[in-house]
């Protein structure tokens, strides 16, 4: 057998596995690898330690020669690693040059935003936070691992980790969703499945937890926003992921484009160093976001590209990404003695411990045979169980499931639309390999027509109504596929109303008026708003951007070859002006409650100022999102009964079990995401009046009835309060186990010190 069919078969092997551990350092290991790092440290210049600071972005696509400046550079050992370099032949020549040429033959890192898959495309993280499924994120992520590291990519920009309560936030798309719990699960699942259970593997990939901290919490959802997060809130809603990945082993952290409390986050010496280094132990790199370096300068914080500079290294950042302030300046700022040598070096360790990890010194170049097995037929299958996971039904007035007989006119300006399907950070999926609804339908002999009505997501004109409306009138039922371009949301993409942009609404009035059934099936990158139209449809289907299997997984969900299965990660607002919204939010002193909630119509006009009896809502639009955080129906129904606890007081670190019986009472067997909620009832700083803390999915056959059961421990109740201890409280705590955060049945215990 060749030398390479034997790693082929590895790397087979490596990919097939499902469970994987992550691979725990043994001290011996940590200690050779410590000693390497010393050892070729000693012999490294200032200006090359300064090199490996350097991240380096190029254009996606270099055409022609690789440019002369970029190799000498290497050859100097002046770069560190690069981003972007999509050509096989460049990866393998700036590679053998860092190892053959330069001072030290330190390897290089090549990197990219491989976000929800490198070419088989996953539906958006939004969409995969909806399936509140480790076991999916994890292979999505050893899935893209194992296609992008073909490409010699072996650091990846993700997960993101960003908590979002606004939906108007473009990146709400790459977001894991607004509760921490949740967000910590996948986070963990997302390294573990980038990094495999070893680093060293060439199919993984280095993992970075982005973007540290609080951004998604800008103001106004406007992206790049500035951020104000009391201490408390920081700890306990924004760090928890950060943290589930870090001890999962995430390689390197990405420090983000704003600023916290007037510190832009690239700049602060309290998240990088005491939180992230000291408390989290965190023994990666952090690498800083594009150009938040010398954007400090824009944020009005440091004075120029040197002051920047002295900031960032003052507060322990390691490398910068394609900013020059580190490589402009570092060396005159030790000369000048505002930075250590030492301070320097241990940047260097922290990169070289990662390059170590990845076994880039034994193994720098893409091992040969290994193509990535590019849209495998086991990576598409796993992409489209993702995206039934991750679809939502959101209302199914008895239309959904379709028989197969049905005459289907198919509508709309994403039924068939390869590239928005994919979904933002999408760079390297390709349209040809997209299979879109029209394409499903077509390969299972669905009868149906197919007119788009509009050409895209944002057309206003109403050119195609008649031939949809001919089409629909022809039909038994009509599919609607709309939502958004995946343009228009991720980075830099929020937008101020969240409603389905163009004329899709007036396009939906019309074929209501024909009286035919329509199943809406909406693609988008975040929540879409649908009062205005909710009553002119009988199903609504959130795909969020589906990726390369969509169209077939909403085949099988739209005729019932498959259960919808997703949950909403996030509220559903009923209007943008709700936002931001999340289901965690604190009880106020006059919360709102359905029979105090004054409606602005029932005021009187010319009505006296008065307050009394009011509470925290709209008048126009109440005080409840349109669908709450954790919902999703399927094709069945299940009843909640008989919440019981196991003790009505607990002392500290004692378990405690809640359990309830669940029973499917309709026709369909079917598979239920069952919820544990707890509100501490009085705390020293008031507490949210719900908390997710445990989930199980159960599956139960149509008639069956199972006890589902939950244990926890003060452990889970403790919180970050005002004087900053991490700490359990004595008191009630309520508890809920619930279809959603707006049900469910209630108990509670007392928690005794
Ligand atoms: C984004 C990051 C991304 C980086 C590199 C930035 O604009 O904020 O999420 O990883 O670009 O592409």
């Amino acid at each position: 057998m060749k030398p390479y069919a034997l790693l082929i078969l590895l790397l087979v092997f490596f990919n097939c596995k499902n469970e994987s551990s992550k691979h725990i350092e043994t001290s011996d290991e940590s200690y050779k690898i410590e000693t390497k790092i010393n050892n070729i440290l000693s012999k490294m210049t200032l200006e090359e330690k300064i090199g490996q600071t350097n991240l380096r972005g190029t254009s996606s696509r270099v055409k022609g020669e690789l440019p002369e400046e970029l190799k000498t550079a290497v050859r100097k050992g002046e770069i560190g690693a690069f981003l972007n370099v999509m050509n096989l032949e460049y990866v393998k020549e700036l590679q053998k040059i860092a190892i053959e040429e330069s001072p030290n033959g330190i390897p290089l890192i090549f990197a990219r935003d491989v976000i929800h898959g490198f070419k088989t495309i996953f539906p958006i993280p939004l969409g995969l936070a909806a399936s509140w499924d480790a076991e999916i994120a994890k292979k999505s992520s050893e899935i893209a691992a194992f296609e992008a590291s073909s490409a010699g990519i072996r650091w990846t920009f993700a997960p993101m980790l960003d908590i979002a309560r606004d939906s108007r936030w473009g990146r709400i798309a790459e977001s894991p969703g607004e509760d921490p719990y949740l967000a910590s699960i996948l986070g963990k699942a997302y390294v573990e499945g980038f990094q495999s259970d070893d680093l060293s593997n060439p199919t993984s990939m280095a993992a970075c937890a982005k973007h540290y901290i609080g951004y998604g919490a800008a103001i106004g959802g406007r992206d790049y926003n500035t951020v104000n997060l009391s201490e408390p809130l920081l700890r306990n809603l924004y760090l928890p992921p950060f943290q589930s990945s870090i001890d999962a082993g995430a390689a390197t952290v990405m420090s983000s484009f704003n600023e916290v409390n007037g510190i832009p986050a690239t700049g602060n010496e309290f998240l990088l160093k005491q939180v992230l280094r000291d408390e989290l132990q965190f023994d990666g790199f952090i690498v800083s976001d594009w150009d938040s370096t010398v954007e400090m300068i824009t944020h009005g914080f440091a004075r120029d590209e040197k002051h920047v500079a002295e900031l960032s290294a003052i507060a322990g950042l390691d490398m910068e990404m394609t900013s020059k302030a580190y490589e402009h300046h570092l060396k005159t700022l030790v000369e000048e003695g505002k930075v250590s040598v030492k301070q320097i070096d241990a940047f260097v360790k922290n990169i070289l411990r990662i390059k170590l990890r990845l076994n880039l010194f034994e193994q720098p170049y893409i091992p040969e045979g290994h193509t990535g097995n590019l849209y495998a037929e086991a990576h598409l299958s796993e992409a489209k169980k993702a995206a039934i996971k991750s679809t939502v039904l959101l209302k199914n007035d008895a239309i959904l499931p379709l028989a197969n007989t049905a005459k289907v006119a198919v509508i709309g300006p994403l039924a068939n639309k390869p590239h928005e399907q994919l979904g933002t950070w999408t760079f390297d999926g390709e349209k040809k390999h997209t299979v879109t609804p029209t394409d499903a339908f077509k390969k299972a002999n669905v009868k149906f027509q197919f007119a788009e009505g509009l050409t895209h997501s944002r057309d206003r004109t109403n050119k195609g109504f008649n031939e949809a409306i001919r089409i629909a009138k022809n039909a038994d039922v009509i599919v609607f596929f709309g939502g958004e371009e995946a343009i228009l949301s991720g980075e830099a993409h929020s937008r101020a109303n969240i409603d389905l942009p163009g004329a899709q609404e007036q396009l939906l009035k019309e074929l209501a008026k024909t009286g035919k059934p329509i199943v809406l099936v909406i693609m988008a990158g975040r929540p879409i708003t649908i009062a205005n139209i909710i009553d002119d449809v009988d199903a609504v289907l959130m795909a969020w951007h589906p990726g390369t299997m969509g169209g077939e997984a909403l085949h099988d969900i739209i005729f019932g070859l498959s259960q919808p299965e997703g949950h909403l990660p996030v509220s559903w607002p009923k209007t943008a002006g709700q936002l931001p919204y999340f289901y965690n939010h604190k009880n106020t002193g006059r919360p709102a409650e359905a029979d105090q909630f004054v409606q602005m119509d029932s005021i009187p006009i010319a009505a006296w100022q008065s307050s009394l009896g009011n509470d925290s809502h709209y008048l126009d639009v109440g005080y409840a999102p349109h669908f709450p955080f954790g919902y999703g129906l399927t094709y069945t129904d299940f009843k909640y009964e008989n919440i019981t606890v196991s003790q009505d007081t607990i002392s500290f670190n004692k378990d405690i079990t809640i359990k309830a019986s669940i029973t499917n009472t309709g026709k369909n067997d079917g598979k239920e995401l069952v919820q544990l909620y707890v509100q501490d009832v009085v705390g020293s700083i008031t507490r949210p009046i719900r908390e997710l803390k445990r989930f199980k999915h159960v599956n139960l056959k149509s008639g069956e009835t199972k006890e589902v059961s939950f244990t926890m421990s003060s452990e889970d109740l403790k919180f970050v309060n005002s004087k900053l201890i991490n700490a359990a409280e004595e008191g009630v705590f309520n508890v809920w186990i619930a279809p959603h955060a707006e049900a469910g049945l209630k108990s509670s215990f007392y928690l005794k010190e």
